[in-house]
Order: C-alpha cells, then structure tokens, then sequence
C-alpha cells in the first residue's frame, strides 16, 4: 500500500490549496478529486472554478459589458448601434476561462509535486483512503499520516420543485443555458439569485426571483440591503416576497408554478426555472461509518476551531464544515490546516471574513452590520461616505452607493465595514486589512489615499466617523 505524509481528499479551494501548502513544507501528499470536465479529464478546482465563482463572473463580467454598450456609452458621446448578442460565444468564452484556470491548478499541483488522484475517495478506519479511479473503475487504497477532508458542498434541492433535465435546474444548469430564456425564475433571492439574476436579465430575460423571506439580504447592514433592492427592483428584476411554493407542472415545455403570496393562490408560466435556495455539504460518501468520523444532524463535518475533526490526523476544511460557504475561508482553512500538519503555529481570524454580492453595484461587507452591534448592545460611533461626492465616482459615471464604517464608541476600534458600489469587491480587502491590525477609524482616517480614487470613499467615511469628512456637505455636529 502507498504511504503519504498527507492524502487530501477534494481538490477545490480548499483542498487544493491544502495540498499544495503541505507539499510547499516538503510533506509527501496525494490529493484524490473526482472533478472531470465534459470530456472526462481531470478538472480540479472544485465547485469554484468549475460550476462558481470563476463562470459566474466571467458571465457577470460579460452581460455587464453588454448592458453597458447599450446603455451607457452614449453619455460619453459614444455611440454603438446594432448591439447583438452571440450567446454561444459568451459561453464558450465562460468555459475557456474555466478551462485555463482548472489546467492551471494542474499544473501547480504537479509542479509541487503532488499526486493527483482523478477519482472519489473514502476515509476508510486507521488512517486508510479507498480510491476509485474515474478512468477504469479500478479501486486502490492508500493510507497517509495526515488527512484533509475537503469534499465541498452541492445545490440544495426543495420538494415542491423537482429538477428535470433542462427545464428545472440548478445552478450549474443556470451557468450553462443555450438560450436566453423569455421568462426565468429563480427560486431563492440568495447570493446566487442575485447574481445571476443579474447576468439572464441583462442578457435579455424577465426574471422573477421567489423568495420565501419577507425582505432580501438579512445578513446585509440594513441601510445598504434597502438601498440594494430598491436599485435592483429599478433595473428590472422582480421580487415575489413572502412567497410559498406548492407545485410545478410542465406543459408544453414550460414550466407553471403555483404559489401563495398573501394568502392568494396564482399560477405563472415560465420558460425556466432556476432554484438557488443555498448548499448542503457533500459530505455522504467522503467516509466509511467504519471511519468513526462524526458529522452533526445536517452533514457538516464536526471540527474545533482549527479544523481538526474528532479522528486524531484528520481534519476537515471548506464547505463541508461550518462557517460561510465561501472559497476564500476555504482557501484560509486549507492553509492553516497544512501549517498545523507541517507542526507551525496556525489559525483563522474569522471575525474578518469578507463577503461579497457580485451585483451591479456591488456589495461587501467585513465585520459586524448595525443591526447586529444594536442586538448586542455594543455602543458605537458611525461614519458614511457616498460614491456621489467622489471624483473618480462621478467620472466613471458610477455613483450609487455608499461606504459605512463603525468603530467602538470607547475605543474606536473599527467593528464593520459595509460597502455599496463600484468595485467594492475591490475597496473591501483594505477594510480587512485595516481590521486584521486592529485599526481605529482614526488610523484610516490619518491614512494617506490616492487622488481620484474610489478607496477615498472609504478614506471619508472613517472620517466621518469622527465627524471630519472634508467633502460632505454636512456633518453630524453641525
Ligand atoms: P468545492 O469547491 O465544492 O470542491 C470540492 C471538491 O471535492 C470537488 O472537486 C469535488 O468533486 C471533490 N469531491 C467531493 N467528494 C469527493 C470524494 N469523495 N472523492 C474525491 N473528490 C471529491 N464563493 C466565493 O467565495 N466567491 C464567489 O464569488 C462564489 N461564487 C459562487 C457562485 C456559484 C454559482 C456557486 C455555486 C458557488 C459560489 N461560491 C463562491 C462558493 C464557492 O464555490 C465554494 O465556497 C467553494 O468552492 C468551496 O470550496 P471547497 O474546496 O470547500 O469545495
Ligand atoms: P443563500 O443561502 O445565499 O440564499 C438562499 C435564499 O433562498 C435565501 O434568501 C432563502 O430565504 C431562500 N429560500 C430558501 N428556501 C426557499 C424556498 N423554499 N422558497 C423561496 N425561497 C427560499 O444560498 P444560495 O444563493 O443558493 O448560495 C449558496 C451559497 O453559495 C451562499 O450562501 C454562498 O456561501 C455561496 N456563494 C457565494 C457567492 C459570493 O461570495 N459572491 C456567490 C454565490 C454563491
């Protein structure tokens, strides 16, 4: 049997880069991904280059530019007719994007030095890995010192909307439509939803997001969640709030859903139906029940703050165990894990994730929202800053929005961060800076920023915080 300092099993954010830190410390490793492309060959990178982050942005990053040559170039005097879509172009765009960045995590897990496995894996007792190659079906075990869990995370489903083939599907299937869809739903005003809501209706479709929920982005800093919908209802999505869904029916190849909204019965017809109501983790075969690893009641994989899992040598990182779904807390996860392995000190801050809506604008946050520093009864002291009094803003002709800092009110340590606008996806890695150090809005403040900048945005708002922003025309005390 083959021995390894450390097998992981999953190479997506996570475990990839788990894999290649513990080869980086000169540690033996295998990583075993079941990820294939269409054709078969190996495609690591997980859910986040494949069917995530990478082909949602790079659809994101294509209908805006397409929105934007019909609709916002004749301000600059500039004036394109016959703007046309060519959709199988975009996708194919989409999927060399994908292509490159999967070939590329090849190549840095060769180049490392690690053996890739392209087949699943499954924690077997002592420390043993049973691996089943996709080429021939042909099983091997392996066994490693060490092991990572990184098997990730899949789209829920609900019951009263089954997927079908290509009528009801999720968001991969919505990643991947060959048309652009007259009417579209999308069950779930989520991240997801949002997005690439965002993306089918720029490109041309009605859409019409279900969400059970009374409002969108509860986890959002309430000032910016309301001005978002407001924006995103104005460019045309349409919101079904405190909707419940009781049934579906194909006819025709469309789609009919019954719902209630206040308490009355309605049917509408769609031609797709998209559902995005959150992850589950994809954690069922990733270990036998002779493993002895324990899993809590909705299948995350039960760790401490430093990953490890109640199997001594094994750990678990990314969306299969708690925290936001997000590949950049995976990315941390799989770091510190590999550290700790390699007998360094290590851990995760996670006070300071950041999180991001890749609308238009965007959203990002770091920190505690208002409404959770008033639930908790922290007094702070607040600064805002809107991208309508800023230089670069105005033009770049891109000025809805704003930035709000909070800081303690004793200690003026900064506690969030909250961000609406142009590249804020951007502006929100110095707001983790600045938290990582422990900053006070003051430091901000005293901080030198580059002129025109949209980062002046939140150059003014710590500013503000002490009631000092220079290009806002009235402070608080005055
Ligand atoms: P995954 O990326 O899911 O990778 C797990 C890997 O393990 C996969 O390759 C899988 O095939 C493999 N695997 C599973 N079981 C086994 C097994 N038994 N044997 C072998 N291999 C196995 N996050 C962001 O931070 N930013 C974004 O912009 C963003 N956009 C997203 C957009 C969409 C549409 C979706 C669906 C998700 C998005 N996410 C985003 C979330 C992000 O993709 C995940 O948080 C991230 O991929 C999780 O990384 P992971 O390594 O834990 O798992
Ligand atoms: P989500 O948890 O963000 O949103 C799901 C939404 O569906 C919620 O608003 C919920 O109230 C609603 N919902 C649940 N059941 C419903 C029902 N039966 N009917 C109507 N509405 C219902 O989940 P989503 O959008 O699927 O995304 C999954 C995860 O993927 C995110 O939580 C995030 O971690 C990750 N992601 C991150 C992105 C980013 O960082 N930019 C982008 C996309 C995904």
């Amino acid at each position: 049997m083959k021995h390894y300092d450390v097998i992981v099993i999953g190479a997506g954010p996570a475990g990839y880069v788990a894999a290649i830190r513990c080869a980086q410390w000169g540690l033996k490793t295998a990583c075993v991904d079941s990820g294939v492309n269409d054709k078969g060959a190996a495609s690591p990178g997980g859910t986040c280059l494949n069917v995530g982050c990478i082909p949602s942005k790079a659809l994101l990053e294509s209908s805006e530019l397409f929105e934007r040559c019909q609709h916002d170039t004749a301000a600059h005097g500039i004036h394109i007719s016959d703007v046309s879509l060519d959709l199988p172009t975009l996708m194919q765009r989409k999927q060399q994007v994908v292509q490159d960045l999967t070939s590329g995590v090849s190549t840095l897990l060769k180049v490392n030095g690690v053996q890739l496995y392209t087949g699943t894996g499954q924690l077997l007792a002592e420390n043993k890995v049973a691996v089943t190659l996709t080429e021939n079906n042909e099983k091997e075990e392996i066994s490693a010192t060490d092991i990572i869990l990184a098997p990730g995370s899949l789209p829920r489903a609900i019951d009263t909307i089954p997927y079908t083939d290509k009528l009801i599907v999720d968001s991969t299937g919505a990643l991947a439509f060959s048309e652009v869809p007259e009417r579209l739903a999308i069950i779930g005003a989520g991240i997801i939803g949002l997005e690439l809501g965002s993306v089918w209706r720029r490109l041309g479709a009605e859409v019409v997001i279900f969400e059970s929920a009374a409002a969108l982005l509860p986890a959002v800093d309430q000032t910016i969640a309301k001005q978002a919908s407001k924006i995103f209802a104005q460019q045309g999505l349409k919101f079904y709030f405190s909707s419940q869904l009781k049934s579906t029916a194909i006819k025709n190849n469309k789609v009919s859903i019954k719902y209630t909204q206040a308490d009355k019965q309605k049917t509408e017809i769609f031609d797709k139906v998209f559902v995005a109501v959150g992850r589950s983790p994809n954690t069922k075969n990733v270990f036998s029940p002779a493993s002895g690893l324990l899993c809590d009641e909705h299948g995350f994989i039960e760790v401490d703050e430093q990953c490890r899992t109640n199997l001594a040598h094994v750990y678990a990182i990314g969306d299969a165990v708690r925290g936001p779904m997000l590949a950049h807390k995976g990315e941390e996860e799989g770091a510190m894990v590999a550290d700790l392995i390699a007998g360094h000190f290590a851990r995760v801050n996670y006070e300071t994730i950041p999180f991001v809506v890749y609308t238009d604008p965007e959203i990002a946050w770091c920190g505690k929202t208002e409404q959770q520093l008033k639930s908790e009864n922290i007094e702070y002291k607040s600064g805002t800053f809107h991208f309508a009094s800023n230089g670069r803003a105005r033009a770049m002709g891109q000025t809805q929005g704003l930035i709000k800092t909070l800081a303690d009110a004793k200690t003026d340590r900064i506690l969030g961060i909250h961000m609406f606008g142009p590249h804020v996806s951007e502006l929100i890695s110095q707001a983790v800076i600045a938290m990582e150090f422990n900053a006070s809005s003051e430091d901000l403040a005293m901080t030198m920023f580059a002129h025109p900048s949209l980062s002046e945005v939140l150059h003014e708002s710590a500013m503000d915080v002490l009631d000092q922003a220079i290009h806002k025309g009235k402070t608080k005390s005055r």
